[in-house]
């Protein structure tokens, strides 16, 4: 199993959404976080929304996958949110260990999805 986080662009949102659930990955944690990257975010202001000091607004997704799922999910996020500009975005894959359904107490594959 692995842990994908993805920082991406707030208006592209939408598009990994969709594309993500063309590919039947449908379990998905979203925030609202600020960030910076190289640019320190200093040269991307054009075309994202300012938030404190250096920050820019970006949305983060969180999604726990089995293994067979987690090249969809990176081609989804890509597809969906590349625009070939700075700052759209980076993919942090990490290995998962332990997924645990509250409501069962299912534990590993079977609780990922
Ligand atoms: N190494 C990192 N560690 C933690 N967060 C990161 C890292 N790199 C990027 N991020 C997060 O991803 C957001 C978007 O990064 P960004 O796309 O600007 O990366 P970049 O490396 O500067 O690439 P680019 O040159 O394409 O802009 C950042 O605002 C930050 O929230
Ligand atoms: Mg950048």
């Amino acid at each position: 199993m692995k842990y994908i986080i993805a920082v991406i662009q707030p208006d592209k949102l939408d598009n990994v959404l969709k594309l993500l659930t063309e590919k039947e990955i449908h379990l998905v944690t979203v925030s609202t976080v600020a960030g910076r990257g190289r640019q320190k975010g200093i040269a991307e202001v054009y075309r994202s929304h300012k938030e404190a000091g250096s920050l820019l607004r970006k949305v983060k997704l969180e999604i726990a996958v089995n293994d067979d799922f987690v090249q969809a999910a990176i081609d989804a996020i890509l597809a969906g949110a590349r625009s070939e500009h700075i700052g759209d975005g980076k993919i942090f894959v990490l290995d998962l260990p332990r997924v645990i359904r509250i409501r069962t107490g299912e534990e590993g594959s079977t609780a990922v999805g």
